[in-house]
């Protein structure tokens, strides 16, 4: 391919994928399978990394990400970026109704629209091209984060059809509900502190430093308002149908009103539809319709005249803070956590809300015996928004959040661009090592289910197991007869758990049976900090034992599908220090899993070769033929290099790749040829 041709190609594979980008994310149908899709954009890369001068900064490789952004420049907003009156009061949107009829004494059309909640962001695009994209800061100065919001695929890059020359867009930035949950439920589970809501996840994603990480984090964009000399229509509602051409995003759910009726018809329907859609709103935006009425009607210094929010009301109830405790987790992530008077909250009692972090404390301003705002919304732990400071009972302190661990007292630390404290006594701090005796043991880990309720606990209590390892110098006579007194509290009597022979068994067969689990639970048990269960398994399928992970540097384990730079650190922190390896060579001593088993590794014969995949693959997925390679003991790698073997080819295969496998001589290999290497 010449470099005419190559620039000819990169155009057509930047329209295509574009045009699938918009028919997915816009109008979601998308015409071609997730595979083809990133076939498409795999052969763009590669043509980029070979012209990288022919590369625009439209380039849908964009959304992938990479680059990183220290410190995001100051930018002046072109309109100031206002908010909304807000009510939650159906007499306010009648007044509103009669304000604008007494200033407008022609016909008065409204657009009601859904709230979303999330991020506002202004677009500016020139000629057709994505410019900048700035938050809303102040409203007159707002951060420029135009690299993260590149990453986001439903914000189009380069515009389609007849679109003016300068012009911004205003929208919302926000996190679907479902990767919301995902991304919290991963954070759990490698011990991180969750998101409180959506939006904050949504915030927290669009500051991030690295792209890439952003890329990965799934935000959506809804467009709801635009700017400019030289819209196309005199209206807002017909302004918004043809961004939709262009190719942005706008609401499905909007509706053209002439009565308050109508208007609180729309509210009335999305008070109780809201449930299903599959992001956060909280509540309707009504605008005037008509450009000329909204310029009659003004602005105020905050808000325009001619839009007001009618906000839900969420789930919310008033109550006491009694205390306010600090959990330590087993990473040893501080969370505040508010003790309350118990309150009836959508059916159930609530006696305890998350405060989240240090900052949030701080905003909320939070006093010992305030009445406070508790909600509960779409996230897991019911949490408190606000407090009525009017109520506040004299002389009554202000919570702190503790410098020293509640458990061990050492002085709690944070990281730099972490939002929790840490305990950093990882060595003697009872919660963190009780928490990773539970995660070693858990069900995804080592799943000893003999040793749940509570026994675990009482076994550190009793002196008997402080590190995973001592779990396997127990004996019967360590365990017979120990007996655990649970006391009685207001909801449960005094329990008993007498360990007799049938439960000591139990718990030694448990144990015994766990050294057959295979080494990517016992990594995952470990509870390296962000290592989750995917990573371990990443990882032990890439190094397959322990001795070789533990010897990689800090270039072999990025070099790992989906391992970064956090989880390398955490990885490289963890076998430096001597503790640990003391565990894992006691581990090894009493026979747990070390190593990926024979069977799960197929055979060696492709030893340490290093295999490049390109092309369509009729019946295998590219994670299957993935997975075959590692087990046969070869390697998968994203671009060609002297140091790739081969190459297996499908339909299609990406040229950028063909001509470089050429040039550095590497053998291209077909299915066939490849399944009958693993048959040799
Ligand atoms: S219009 C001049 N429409 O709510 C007003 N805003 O409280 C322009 N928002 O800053 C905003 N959904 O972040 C508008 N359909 C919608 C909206 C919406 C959410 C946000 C936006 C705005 C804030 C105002």
């Amino acid at each position: 391919m010449t470099r005419e041709e190559a620039h000819e190609r990169m155009k057509e594979l930047s329209e295509q994928i574009e045009q699938h980008n918009y028919n997915y994310y816009v109008l979601s149908s998308p015409t071609i399978t997730d595979y083809e899709f990133d076939m498409l954009l795999e052969e763009l890369s590669g043509l980029e990394k070979k012209y990288p001068d022919l590369a625009g900064p439209d380039s849908p490789t964009q959304r992938i990400g990479g680059q990183v952004t220290k410190d995001f420049k100051t930018v002046e907003h072109k309109y100031p970026m206002l908010s909304l009156a807000n009510t939650y009061s159906r007499g306010e949107i009648e007044a509103f109704a009669r304000r604008v009829r007494k200033s407008i004494h022609n016909e008065v059309h409204y657009v009601c629209e859904l709230k979303f909640d999330g991020v506002a962001i202004g677009l500016t695009y020139e000629k057709g091209s994505l410019k900048l994209a700035a938050t809303r800061g102040d409203g007159i100065h707002g951060d420029d984060v135009t690299v993260n919001v590149k990453t986001i695929r439903s914000i189009p890059l380069k515009l389609r059809g007849n679109y003016p020359d300068n012009f911004e867009i205003r929208g919302e930035i926000y996190l679907p509900l479902k990767r919301f949950r995902e991304i919290n439920e991963a954070r759990i589970k490698k011990g991180e502190v969750p998101f409180a809501n959506p939006r904050n996840a949504a915030s927290g994603s669009l500051k991030m430093q690295d792209s890439a990480l952003v890329a990965r984090r799934g935000l959506d964009c809804t467009f709801y308002n635009l700017l400019g000399p030289s819209l196309p229509h005199d209206n807002h509602y017909d302004n918004l149908r043809e961004a939709r051409k262009w190719g942005f995003k706008t609401s499905e759910h909007i509706s053209l009103c002439k009565t308050t009726d109508e208007i609180f018809d729309f509210i009335d329907h999305w008070e109780t539809t809201r449930k299903a859609l599959d992001f956060d709103m909280d509540g309707v935006v009504i605008k005037v319709n008509a450009k000329q009425q909204q310029e009659a009607l003004g602005y105020t210094a905050k808000s325009p005249r001619w839009a007001i929010a009618y906000k839900y009301k969420a789930v919310q109830g008033l109550t006491k803070l009694i205390s306010v405790s600090f959990q330590v987790g087993r990473t040893g992530a501080i969370t505040p956590v508010a003790n309350l008077e118990p309150v009836q909250l959508a059916g159930t009692t609530v006696k305890r809300a998350s405060l989240h972090n240090a900052d949030i404390m701080r905003e909320l301003d939070i006093h010992l015996g305030d009445v406070v705002y508790v909600e509960k919304g779409g996230e897991i732990i019911p949490k408190i928004t606000g407090v009525d400071a009017s109520r506040r009972p004299k002389g009554s302190s202000a919570v702190r959040f503790i410098s020293t661990c509640p458990a061990c007292n050492t002085p709690v630390i944070r990281k730099e661009g972490e939002a929790a404290h840490y305990c950093p006594n990882n060595k003697s701090c009872p919660p963190q090592i009780k928490g990773r005796l539970e995660h070693f043991i858990s069900r995804r880990a080592m799943d000893i289910n003999s040793l749940g309720e509570g026994k675990i606990e009482f076994l550190y209590d009793q002196g008997l197991v402080t590190r995973i390892s001592d779990l396997y110098d127990l004996d019967f006579k360590d365990l017979f007869g120990l007996e655990k007194v649970i006391p009685a509290n207001k909801e449960k009597k005094e329990k008993k758990i007498s360990f007799r022979e049938k439960t000591v068994k139990n718990i030694l067969q448990g144990i015994e049976d766990s050294k057959s689990k295979p080494f990517e639970r016992v990594l995952f048990g470990l509870g390296i900090r962000h290592i989750g269960e995917t990573a371990a398994k990443k990882l032990a399928r890439y190094f397959g034992s322990m001795e070789k992970l533990s010897g990689a540097s800090y270039e072999e384990l990025v070099a790992v599908d989906e391992i970064g730079d956090k989880m390398a650190g955490a990885i490289l922190e963890y076998f430096n220090d001597s503790e640990n390896q003391q565990i894992i060579n006691a581990l090894k001593k009493h026979g747990v899993q070390m190593q990926v088993m024979k069977e799960e590794k197929g055979s060696d014969v492709l030893h340490e070769k290093t295999f490049v995949i390109s092309g369509v693959f009729e019946d295998h997925s590219r994670d299957d033929l993935k997975e075959m390679i590692e087990k046969h003991g070869g390697r998968n790698v994203g671009s060609v290099s002297s140091k790739t073997d081969y190459i297996l080819a499908g339909k299609n295969m990406g040229p950028g790749k063909y001509e470089k496998a050429k040039k550095l001589n590497i053998p291209v290999i077909s299915l066939e040829e490849f399944l009958s290497m693993l048959n040799t």
